[in-house]
């Protein structure tokens, strides 16, 4: 059975080959190119039809969040002009995804100097990550296509998501997770949304291996950011931020790195406004990836992005341990057009941004906190100005792996470091709890100490 076929009257786009350009009105279910075997995206062409009028499109948006339509209240959907259409509006699954705030963040401005700083809180989703904005189009296209079965390999957050949105569309889910690298929050989702889990004794790039070759043995609709559909609702989380922006592109756009599918995502939706005329600039959209997993990294240093330079991934940021990343030839399209760029950062100073982000009262999981951290080497390198608009995109929520947090707070995170300033900041960041006998001398003793800290 394939994917899926846009052969259908009413249906507005393709499948084209990022490499040789193929254009197909159908995908096999591994979601590759029939002659090159490289990735497939969705494109819309347009033919003599006019461009829609970037202001009109605004209105109908804005006038969408007045409505009480499961479609509209999407903060996926409510963007459908640039979604492949749908046959039928009533047959989306949706759990209300997207509608993810944008916060300003004062404290992490001043300790970077950049004062209109922002993030964008993709951790405020259904699932707690921003996999469900690409899983509810995905999901929906799965079941129109007539699958009984979806399937992912994943580092938690995706295995959730889809667990989630297969459960609402009256789907099975088999989900494929590296054994005891994952966070056990994400694990527990998948397994109460009834997700049918297996731990493999492997690592994520080992997962998506075994996937690849399943779905072209089983009927089985693969949902990892292989699959175009999952990006298409990805790029909504940039439509909606230069909303709430007032359609003024920021000057930085900073996304943590894995699978590389987010950054993929958003780069497209960045181009695909810019050709609609709905921005009047390019934002630079930078990658940051932990240093134990660094493929984008190196392929960039060491290969000139002609060819990628795979990792061994290690890395307590498990979201994004990932050694192969699947979409990389995608995201480095994405840095070059927008001018962006693609650093790494240490264990350390993931830990101390993620502090730092809780800090805000806002808190994010140790994947999203790259993106701080890679911004206070962005300002040091100057790529990025103090005078600059910068959005770090926060992609998961605190709650999905307090076991980190637990251990960094009690000191058990990291290895002593030799770098007395570095522990000195860890130091100052830390609130371990403090067990005291039910007396009101004690409680106050700690508040006095806690005054002087
Ligand atoms: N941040 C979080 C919280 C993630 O879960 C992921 C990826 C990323 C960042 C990286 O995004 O892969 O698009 O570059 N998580 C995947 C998963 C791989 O299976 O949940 P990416």
């Amino acid at each position: 059975m394939p994917a899926y076929s846009s052969s259908q009257p009413a249906i507005n786009f393709r499948f084209r080959c990022i490499a040789c350009g193929d254009l197909s009105d159908h995908a096999s279910q591994d979601f590759r190119c029939a002659h090159c075997g490289d990735l497939l995206e969705i494109s819309y062409p347009r033919g003599s039809e006019a461009k829609p009028d970037a202001e009109g499109l605004k209105s109908t948006w804005r006038n969408r969040r007045l409505s009480n339509d499961a479609i509209d209240l999407s903060g996926v959907w409510r963007f459908r002009e640039l979604l492949p259409a749908l046959k039928d509006e009533q047959s989306i699954i949706t759990l209300r995804e997207g509608n993810a705030p944008l916060y300003d963040l004062p404290r992490c401005a001043r300790i970077t100097g950049v004062p209109r700083l922002f993030a964008k809180h993709q951790g405020m989703n259904p699932t707690g990550s921003f996999k469900d904005c690409g899983m509810t189009v995905a999901a929906t296209f799965a079941r129109s296509a007539g699958f009984r079965w979806v399937a992912c390999a994943s580092t938690g957050n995706t295995s959730a998501s889809m667990a989630a949105y297969a459960a609402r569309g009256g789907m099975r889910s088999l989900v494929l997770v590296p054994e005891g690298k994952i966070s056990w929050s994400k694990l527990s989702q998948a397994l109460d949304y009834g997700a049918v889990t297996c731990q493999l004794r492997t690592d994520f790039d080992g997962c998506l291996c075994l996937l690849q070759e399943l779905v072209l043995r089983a009927p089985m609709y693969q949902l990892n950011s292989i699959n175009p559909f999952r990006l298409e609702g990805q790029k909504m989380l940039a439509l909606e931020l230069l909303e709430q922006l007032g359609w003024q592109p920021p000057d930085h756009i900073i996304v943590p790195g894995g699978n590389l599918g987010n950054s993929s995502a958003i780069g497209k939706a960045l181009r695909e406004m810019r050709e609609l005329n709905l921005i009047p600039r390019l934002p630079k959209l930078s990658v940051i990836q932990a240093e134990g997993a660094n493929a984008l990294v190196r392929t960039i240093r060491e290969a000139d992005g002609k060819r990628l330079v795979s990792v061994q991934p290690e890395t307590r940021a498990t979201a994004i341990r990932i050694g192969n990343p699947a979409s990389w030839k995608k995201a480095l399209a994405v840095i070059e057009t927008t001018g962006g760029t693609c650093e790494q950062v240490s264990e350390v100073e993931i830990a101390q941004a993620k502090a730092e982000i809780g800090a805000e009262g806002l808190g994010c999981e140790p994947a999203s906190a790259v993106t701080l951290a890679g911004l206070k080497k962005l300002v040091t390198q100057k790529f990025v100005r103090p005078d600059e608009t910068v959005v770090l995109v926060l992609t998961g929520n605190l709650l999905k792996d307090p076991d980190y947090t637990i251990e960094f707070h009690r000191g058990d995170l990291l290895p002593a470091t030799a770098d007395s300033t570095a522990a000195a900041a860890l130091n100052h960041l830390r609130r371990p709890p403090i067990v005291l006998d039910a007396a009101l001398d004690a409680v106050i003793r700690t508040l006095e100490q806690a005054e002087q800290s």
